[in-house]
């Protein structure tokens, strides 16, 4: 089923405009899916949409938006499935994080993240759930990250926002796979993306040479786990083995290695 052909339907992918939300859209268009490419930045957006309508003769869709607001899955369901357009496949990619000290974090930015990274999240997952219900048929998945099996200092409402996203999605698999809708979860580990970046977090050369994934190998394997009937997927071997062994160690000695790998924030005023 991995290389399924999807000519004929209509992929709707947020955070398109870099990382494993782009490559997400570059594999889909590859099987022939018409696309919706939705994230803030209009002009990587509209230069990715030129670059796939070119190479695989599919339609594009760009719209730009902040889905970090309260109203913008409703406006982006309004645009898509309220204008005619059906969703067959829903990726549910945007998110980000920041590498920084709870209390040190600024409470508008903690509020955007939690607003894009879960509500959003949860609600496109309602609104284009109850769509492919009542056709019938349908795919959703939705990003969660490495950090939804560990709780993580430095990224506290980050990693516990990515495990509701885990626990969320397998709950929401169970009750819509009779509706003949397949929920799915892809937990990354390190990938190379903006991601890093937009955290403020410095990510070593060694470790981005050793342990980070490539964004087209991580979207593969979300799809191939989404159209495989699979309900949580973690990339890589190694993080699949790491990810299985902490279910053997104490809880909090799972937060100390959380804590311990991902460093010091380099905005930190004191270390707490
Ligand atoms: N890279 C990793 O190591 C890693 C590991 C685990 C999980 N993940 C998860 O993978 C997903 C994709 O991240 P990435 O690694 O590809 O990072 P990225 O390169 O920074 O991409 C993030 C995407 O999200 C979009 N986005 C951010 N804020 C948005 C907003 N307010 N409204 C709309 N779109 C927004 C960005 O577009 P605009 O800036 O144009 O809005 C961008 O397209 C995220 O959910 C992330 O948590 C990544």
């Amino acid at each position: 089923m991995a290389s399924r052909d999807l000519t004929g339907k209509t992929a709707l992918v947020t955070g398109a405009s870099s990382g494993i939300g782009r490559a997400f859209a570059t594999r889909l268009a590859g099987r022939g899916a018409n696309l919706v490419i939705a994230a803030r930045r209009q002009t990587e957006l509209d230069a990715l949409a030129t670059e796939l309508r070119r190479d695989h003769q599919v339609e594009v869709t760009v719209v730009a938006i902040d889905l970090a607001t309260a109203t913008s899955a409703a406006e982006l369901f309004a645009r898509t499935e309220g204008a005619g357009r059906a969703i067959d496949i829903l990726i549910n990619n945007a998110g980000f994080g920041t590498h920084q000290y709870f209390l040190e974090q600024d409470w508008a930015k903690v509020l955007q993240q939690l607003q894009l990274n879960i509500v959003t999240l949860t609600e496109l997952t309602h609104r284009f759930g109850q769509a492919m219900s009542a056709r019938g048929r349908g795919h959703i998945l939705n990003v969660g990250s490495i950090g939804a099996y560990t709780p993580c200092p430095t990224y506290a409402t980050y990693a516990a926002g990515k495990a509701y996203v885990r626990d969320f999605t397998e709950a929401v698999a169970h009750e819509l796979a009779p509706k003949g809708v397949r929920v799915c979860c892809l937990c990354p580990g390190g990938t190379i993306t903006e991601f890093h970046q937009v955290a403020g977090q410095t990510v070593p050369g060694w470790m981005r040479a050793m342990a980070f994934m490539p964004a087209d190998r991580c979207a593969a394997i979300g799809l191939r786990a989404l159209f495989g009937w699979r309900r949580n997927v973690v990339s890589g071997v190694g993080n699949k083995v790491g990810m299985f062994m902490l279910r053997f160690l104490p809880r909090r000695m799972i937060v100390w290695i959380g804590a311990k790998s991902m460093g010091q924030p380099r905005l930190a005023a004191q270390n707490p």
